[in-house]
């Protein structure tokens, strides 16, 4: 039973609305878990917590997808966000709201909004021309490229050109400078700020807010030949999901946000974007946006096509939310890119669940039964051996003073350094056990006090480690509280600060909490659930069609590689001269994670040989390499003609 005092005001916490175009994966789980850790300790400590999050749904990567899938796109998506609801109802994540940017109660809002910022003088027409992210839905100008591809994703860009609605972004310049420099705290970590700080001064662009090449959104009021860009529409979801503007009950009581926790590399979106559209509309900005690291798999992003998807499902059916929860939580600092193994991960679940925290539960809870008939003693001394004096006093301190250490962490989101202050607490209670060994006293019928104490002291740390792990695995601290005999007593977090509330309750030992596992063969068998990946079972998401003309007008030459080597100012280029008849060309290509430069000498390779030339960090290159994407492993590949003849010129 969980009860709580909410007298400590209202909390309002987001994640970011998740794209439905595939399954949500660890990564995903990752940034949601984090969310419903807080939102939950923040309902334990007292406050009113609202905890939002959904889906977003418009936009011309979702209309692709459907297409692809020979559906319509609110078939598709339908289909996608039931699986979303599902997962997040199989980890008992504790949202309040689920919106959904198809919803009419979202998208009438976005409209006003629209309006809203419209009416201001905020928005005018005029045409886009630009280079276009698909993928991310992002227009890029020139400079903003890294490598010549897209910043966000790395995928390249296209040219796009049309007629279009714009939002005076660059008006809010000044103003968002100004936020970051008095407000610290508004954006962070501090890298992130520094960062969204030098893209402001690089200087705003006025942002392309409508496109009129696909119709899967919520159309532009006034002119229904265009729909709103799919950003403007997802960030207004934090505001139109408390009903603003037409039912503002939750929006007055919880506006302005706490926290928008959100990924890295959406950051940009709602730190610059969000609070200009708020500040263009007259509304108060969020208090905070916290920008969370990636958890990168065979060191860079999870994809289907590298068949490396970690499915969280899987892993709680193995191994329960609580396993998993405390994983995520416990393994990564917030901020940073962390590292995901199966190994990595059931070495945490092993070590700290099953050794340290399973251990201390069923060696007290057992050691109760056996030696005081399962009632939990009264509070006592029993020594004035100063030594075990010394394991008493040292215990309670740390038991008293975590509840303070896990606050100021979570303050910080540093869920890794809360979670490590509670352990600091059960492995000290573990050591307790070897210091005061139980097993010994009880044959002494003389030590009877100092046994009772002793069991005493352990059933108080264990009551309060209960309240502190609460927010991060409550089923794991609902059965430690049933072991206890206190399973229906309210929990109440002001208790984590307190030494004096057991005596005389019933234990009840139960299965162990975490069964220990064998990690070589849970390896093994989470690497055979893998299987290979295959390309009929992954869908192909292709950019938009091309007519013939558009083609034929690029001109493509087999090409002779005479030298390749690194860009020695770009990581990820490669310069090759190519020789293609009597001309010899210089062509850069963002291709040296997957090739060293050695594997091309004397091969040929397609040139498109008409591309404009153009530099790249200082150095010219004149055409392209032609590389494709291999749907089934992921890797890039290039077509190699390896007859060479002595002259260097292909032989066909
Ligand atoms: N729809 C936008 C968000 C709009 S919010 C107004 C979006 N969706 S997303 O599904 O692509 O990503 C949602 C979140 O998941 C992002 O914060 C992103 O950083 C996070 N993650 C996706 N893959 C991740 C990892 N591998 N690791 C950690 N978080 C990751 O962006």
């Amino acid at each position: 039973m969980m009860k709580m005092k909410k007298d400590k005001g209202t909390y309002y916490i987001s994640t970011p609305i998740y794209y439905p175009s595939s399954n949500l994966h660890i990564g995903h789980t990752y940034c949601t878990v984090m969310a419903d850790a807080m939102a939950r300790f923040k309902r334990l400590s007292g406050y009113d917590v609202h905890f939002l999050t959904g889906t977003d749904e418009h936009g011309q990567k979702i209309q692709t997808a459907a297409e692809a899938a020979g559906m319509t796109p609110q078939a598709y998506v339908d289909q996608i966000v039931d699986g979303i609801k599902d997962l997040w109802e199989t980890m008992e994540i504790s949202n309040d709201d689920f919106i959904r940017t198809t919803e009419d109660r979202h998208q009438k809002r976005v409209k006003q909004l629209f309006m809203r910022m419209y009416e201001k003088g905020d928005i005018y027409k005029g045409e886009y021309e630009g280079l276009y992210c698909t993928p991310c839905e992002s227009f890029w100008t020139e400079n903003q490229l890294v490598n010549g591809a897209c910043p966000d994703c790395g995928r390249p860009v296209q040219e796009a050109k049309e007629g279009a609605y714009f939002f005076k972004l660059s008006k809010y310049s000044q103003a968002l400078l100004n936020l970051f420099e008095t407000n610290p705290n508004f954006l962070q970590p501090d890298t992130r700020r520094n960062e969204m700080i030098a893209f402001i001064n690089q200087g705003l662009e006025d942002l392309c807010i409508s496109r009129s090449t696909f119709d899967w959104g919520i159309k532009v009021p006034l002119d229904e030949k265009h729909v709103i860009y799919v950003w403007l529409d997802a960030l207004a979801n934090y505001i139109t999901a408390l009903g603003w503007p037409d039912e503002p009950a939750l929006y007055d009581k919880y506006w302005p946000a706490d926290v928008h926790l959100v990924g890295k590399e959406i950051v940009r979106f709602h730190s610059i974007i969000w609070p200009a559209m708020l500040m263009s509309a007259d509304l108060p900005l969020p208090k905070q946006v916290r920008g969370h690291g990636w958890l990168l798999i065979d060191g860079g992003k999870m994809s289907k096509s590298k068949g490396n998807i970690v499915d969280p499902v899987k892993l709680i059916e193995r191994y329960g939310i609580d396993a998993l929860k405390y994983f995520l939580l416990r393994e990564y600092s917030f901020g940073q890119d962390g590292i995901f193994t199966n190994e990595i991960m059931l070495k945490r679940m092993n070590y700290d669940l099953a050794n340290d925290l399973g251990n201390l539960v069923s060696r007290t809870v057992s050691m109760i039964e056996k030696y005081c008939g399962g009632v939990i003693p009264a509070a006592g001394v029993g020594t004035d051996n100063p030594a075990l004096l010394e394991t008493d006093k040292d215990l309670t301190e740390i038991a008293i003073s975590a509840a303070a250490k896990v606050e100021e962490q979570m303050d910080k989101f540093q869920f890794n350094l809360a979670i490590e202050e509670i352990w600091i607490l059960v492995r000290r209670a573990n050591k307790y056990i070897d210091e005061n060994t139980p097993w010994v006293l009880a044959k002494d019928e003389a030590c009877k006090e100092r046994l009772d104490a002793v069991l005493h002291n352990l059933a108080e740390s264990l009551r309060i480690i209960s309240l502190l792990i609460h927010p991060y695995m409550h089923t794991t601290a609902e059965e430690i509280r049933k072991q206890l005999g206190i399973g229906a007593t309210e929990i109440l977090w002001d208790d984590a600060f307190v030494f004096n509330r057991l005596d005389g309750q019933k234990v009840s030992k139960g299965d162990p909490i975490f069964p220990r596992l064998d990690i070589d063969k849970e390896l093994a068998e989470l690497e055979a659930m893998k299987g290979t990946p295959k390309s009929d079972n992954i869908p192909l998401e292709l950019k938009p069609e091309i007519d013939f003309e558009t083609f034929d007008k690029l001109d493509m030459r087999v090409g002779t590689v005479i030298s390749a080597e690194r860009h020695p100012k770009a990581d990820k280029l490669l310069v090759f001269q190519v020789k293609m008849g009597t001309e010899k060309r210089q062509i850069l290509s963002g291709v040296s994670e997957f090739f060293k430069p050695e594997d091309f000498i004397g091969k040929n390779v397609i040139v498109v040989a008409n591309l404009k030339p153009r530099k790249l960090k200082g150095m010219e290159s004149k055409g392209m390499l032609l590389f494709a994407d291999n749907v089934v492993d992921g890797q890039l590949r290039f077509e190699m003609v390896t007859t060479v003849a002595e002259d260097g010129n292909p032989v066909t």
